[in-house]
């Protein structure tokens, strides 16, 4: 039995039963990188990311998805279904192939990524653009899997929210308990979810002696739960996190108000600087939405917030590569030179 994957490594504490099959694609036991260089610079005391975007299709969504499909299929369904900013889209047409499955994908025209449109296209799903936004494509998804027989696999299926607490399981088993301090973007809200619903879980068997403070952050321009009230357009650069009516929205907030945490916003300028500064000082090059969590902890650090004697982490939720079309378009012109040595001497101000 594959001493990996998450379905095999945690199903004591996933709704497994006997009938449920067991697979794995490679999801979880992503890297936590400790970051010296990058917590010298956000004044903290010991800063690690947890770089999700080792995951199977790019992002955190695989650890949900690889439980929500497997159930699917202990259901009898034939075909999943849900609405995205890109990657959940992208796991449900992976593990949808990899299963057999028909995979039907709901997602906002224009405001997903090339590179995860094109991993919806390469993995066979079937795709529907819609004019409107992740919300409206959210309430479509919604209705259709009630009408027809064809299972959800947005976080509104419990599933999901299951296999995504296991990395609070993780990071409870490499650092020896929970951290002071998580940083997590928040859209949909699923996420922060789960993470604590794992860090509960942890403490409440003992795997930890304590549970951490729970930091959300949303963009400025899609931060419903901070505002207090529904965005009906919502508009960020992070396209993962324009979402302006969060489907886990209690959970959430009972989240933040558990843990003792805040939820909080952060501008597309912050986020933008906060992507650059954890790919130049921590070589991790993560897409905009996850660099919320930098962004979060850079804010409230700038405001005053000690976190010298604390241990932190922040949730990098998925990888840049699907968005390098953004880095490339303000990257400056770059001609080629001729192939001699004294002309890249000098380009390089040696000559
Ligand atoms: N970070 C990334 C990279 C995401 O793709 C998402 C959500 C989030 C953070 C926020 O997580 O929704 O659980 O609060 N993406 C969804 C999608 C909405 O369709 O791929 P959340």
């Amino acid at each position: 039995m594959p001493k990996t994957g998450i379905l095999f490594k945690y199903k004591d504490f996933l709704p497994v039963t006997p009938q449920t099959p067991l697979f794995t694609m490679g999801e979880g036991d992503t890297p936590l990188i400790r970051c010296d260089r990058l917590a010298r610079e956000v004044g903290c005391g010991e800063l690690y990311l947890k770089f999700e975007g080792c995951n199977p299709t790019g992002s955190f969504k695989d650890r949900g998805m690889v439980v929500a499909v497997a159930k699917a299929l202990e259901a009898g369904s034939k075909a999943i279904i849900c609405a995205s900013t890109g990657n959940t889209s992208a796991s449900a047409a992976a593990y949808a192939a990899y299963c057999g499955l028909t995979a039907i994908i709901i997602v906002p025209e224009d405001k997903i990524t090339m590179g995860k449109m094109a991993q919806a296209i390469i993995y066979g799903a079937k795709i529907i653009t819609i004019t409107g936004n992740f919300d409206q494509a959210l309430e479509i998804v919604r209705t259709l899997a009630e009408k027809h027989s064809i299972t959800l696999v947005n976080s509104l299926n419990p599933h999901r929210i299951e296999g995504q607490k296991t990395a609070a399981f993780e990071l409870v088993e490499i650092l020896g308990d929970a951290p002071d301090y998580l940083f997590i973007p928040v859209g949909n809200a699923g996420n922060i979810t789960a993470y604590w619903k794992g860090f509960v879980e942890s403490y409440q068997t003992g795997r930890s002696k304590q549970k951490p403070v729970i930091m959300g952050f949303q963009a400025e321009g899609a931060a419903p739960i901070v505002r207090g009230y529904p965005i009906a357009k919502p508009e960020t650069v992070a396209s993962a996190i324009r979402i302006g009516k969060p489907a886990s929205w209690q959970p959430a907030v009972a989240t933040r108000d558990e843990s003792g945490g805040i939820i909080d916003l952060v501008s597309d300028a912050e986020i933008l600087a906060a992507q650059k500064l954890m790919a130049t000082r921590a070589g991790v090059f993560s897409e905009l939405a996850s660099a919320a969590s930098i962004a979060g902890l850079l804010k409230l650090s700038r405001q005053g917030m000690d976190f010298s004697r604390k241990r932190t982490v922040c949730v990098i939720t998925g990888t840049g590569l699907k968005d390098a079309d953004t880095v490339l378009k303000d990257a400056l012109p770059c001609s080629a030179l001729p192939a001699e040595i004294k002309a890249v001497e000098k380009a390089l101000s040696w000559g």
